[in-house]
């Protein structure tokens, strides 16, 4: 019986490290930028989650035509299909009388673009919301826990920001990216 669990920990011993090295690898990875509209990310990114917020709508609300980056289109993507899945897996374990929809809201504020991922009624307490960032916090059966923290790097290798705010009423995740410039 310990042998078998000696065996278990020295695997999960090697998927840590080999996770870690994926992580570190991914970390130093480039950023293949383009010059590249936020909306159409977003509206690219609502129509491949179709399937998966079919009983979550997600709710666009854009306030500008054209908010322009220069960015990896596919990171950025992937930063808000993280972020998108989060808050549908959070809203689809309400109970049926809670309101059930998630938002996802763009805009430019100064020299920035915003992006605003709300959920409703998913209190996230201060003391997980200092964890969440990291790998392999998860408190979901069968989730990896590797989300939060790949949005963290794409996010930062853009030099751009996130913040998470969350009370009763709702969660909100926001990324602020710099707004394209000669410069970047
Ligand atoms: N929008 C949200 N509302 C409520 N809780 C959230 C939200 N986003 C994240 N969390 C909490 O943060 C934890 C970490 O999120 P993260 O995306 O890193 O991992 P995960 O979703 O559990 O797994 P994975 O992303 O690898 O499938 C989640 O398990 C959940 O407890
Ligand atoms: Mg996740």
């Amino acid at each position: 019986m310990e042998d078998t669990f000696d065996k278990m920990q020295s695997q999960i011993d090697r998927l840590t490290e080999t996770i870690s090295s994926i992580m570190k690898f991914s970390q130093s990875s480039t950023v293949s930028r383009e010059r590249i509209n936020l909306n159409q990310i977003a509206q690219d990114v609502l129509l491949w989650m179709r399937p998966l917020s079919k009983y979550i709508p997600v709710d666009l609300i854009i306030d500008s035509n054209e908010i322009i980056l220069s960015v990896d289109r596919i990171q950025i993507s992937q930063v808000l299909v993280n972020l998108l899945k989060n808050a549908i897996e959070a809203t689809e374990l309400l109970p049926s009388d809670q309101q059930k929809n998630v938002e996802l809201k763009i805009f430019i504020n100064g020299n920035e673009a915003v992006c605003e991922v709300t959920n409703y009624h998913s209190y996230i307490s201060p003391n997980d919301i200092s964890e969440l960032f990291h790998p392999f916090v998860s408190s979901k059966k069968g989730n990896t826990g590797i989300g939060l923290s790949i949005v963290k790097q794409i996010v930062e290798m853009h030099q751009g920001s996130i913040d998470v705010k969350s009370d009763q009423e709702k969660t909100v995740f926001t990324v602020k990216l710099p707004l394209y410039s000669q410069s970047n």
